[in-house]
């Protein structure tokens, strides 16, 4: 158990992002439904939210649903997307007192139009919070992060076919392409890199989850299902970040 009291406060990670996973076995081992599973995840959810804002993180970022979760059961997908939309409505309390304040990752276009909706409400009825930044991954995959990045980037340079076929404005643009520019053209450019990218239920793998940003992210990998996750869990997590050495590629100093 570790105790929030054996961190750093002087060395907290800006952003944490989280891949949630083992709902499914979770449910599986108690002999219910994999449903009940994501059930008792989201309530896990709640409470890893409350203590990063309680630490004073300012960003998080949690895979609720990714691009390739769509192969799941009708059932399935039904019953998460849901759970999204009902939690959305009757958490914003809970958000408000805690000024913190929901954001979206991934591709409204691909979503349920109710739930584009209510991620917009949510978002718009939190945007004035200073608190801790909430980032719902939904809908949500690195690579296709990247294309509808590069895809933004294209459309920001259309101009006529003649201009855009002449050998001077392919050289310009061709240069102009660079890491910052597509950095910005991805959902929130105004959210730092994870310092910090956890994955819960004993998978090693990242599973197409913040691929550009997560270059040098610090990971950590945690053997307990989603839904067995507390707030110790969220510490020793943070402890561990907290042991590690960051280089960027610069050698030990
Ligand atoms: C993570 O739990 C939640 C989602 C991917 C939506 P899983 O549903 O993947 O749980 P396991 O991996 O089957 O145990
Ligand atoms: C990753 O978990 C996606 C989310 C947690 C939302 P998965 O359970 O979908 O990943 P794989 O299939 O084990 O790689
Ligand atoms: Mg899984």
């Amino acid at each position: 158990m570790t105790p929030s009291a054996a961190l750093d406060r002087s060395c907290l990670p800006r952003h944490i992002g989280i891949i949630m996973d083992g709902n499914g076995r979770w449910a599986q081992r108690k002999k219910q439904l994999r449903t009940q599973g994501h059930l008792e995840g989201l309530k896990t959810a709640k409470k890893i939210v409350k203590a990063a804002s309680d630490l004073h993180i300012p960003f998080l970022t949690l895979y609720v649903f990714s691009t390739e979760n769509w192969k799941r059961t009708a059932e399935e997908v039904g019953f998460i997307m849901g759970l999204v939309k009902q939690h959305l409505k009757a958490e914003l309390d809970f958000y408000r007192e805690n000024r913190i304040r929901i954001r979206h990752t991934g591709d409204p276009g691909g979503l349920p139009p109710d739930i584009v909706r209510e991620l917009q409400e949510a978002g718009e009825d939190t945007r004035s919070f200073d608190g801790l930044q909430v980032v719902l991954a939904l809908n949500y995959g690195g690579r296709d992060a990247i294309v509808r990045g590069v895809r933004r980037l294209l459309a920001s340079l259309m101009v006529s076919p003649e201009t855009a076929g002449s050998a001077g404005f392919i050289e310009n643009n061709l240069n102009s392409i660079n890491e910052a520019r597509i950095r910005q053209n991805l959902d929130n450019p105004d959210i730092p890199d994870p310092d910090l990218i956890i994955r819960t239920a004993g998978e090693y793998r990242i599973s197409n989850f913040l691929l550009w940003e997560g270059a040098y992210a610090e990971y950590y990998f945690s053997d307990i299902l989603w839904p067995d996750w507390t707030a110790e869990d969220l510490y020793a997590a943070i402890a561990a970040y907290q042991q590690r050495e960051r280089r960027f590629g610069g050698g030990k100093p």
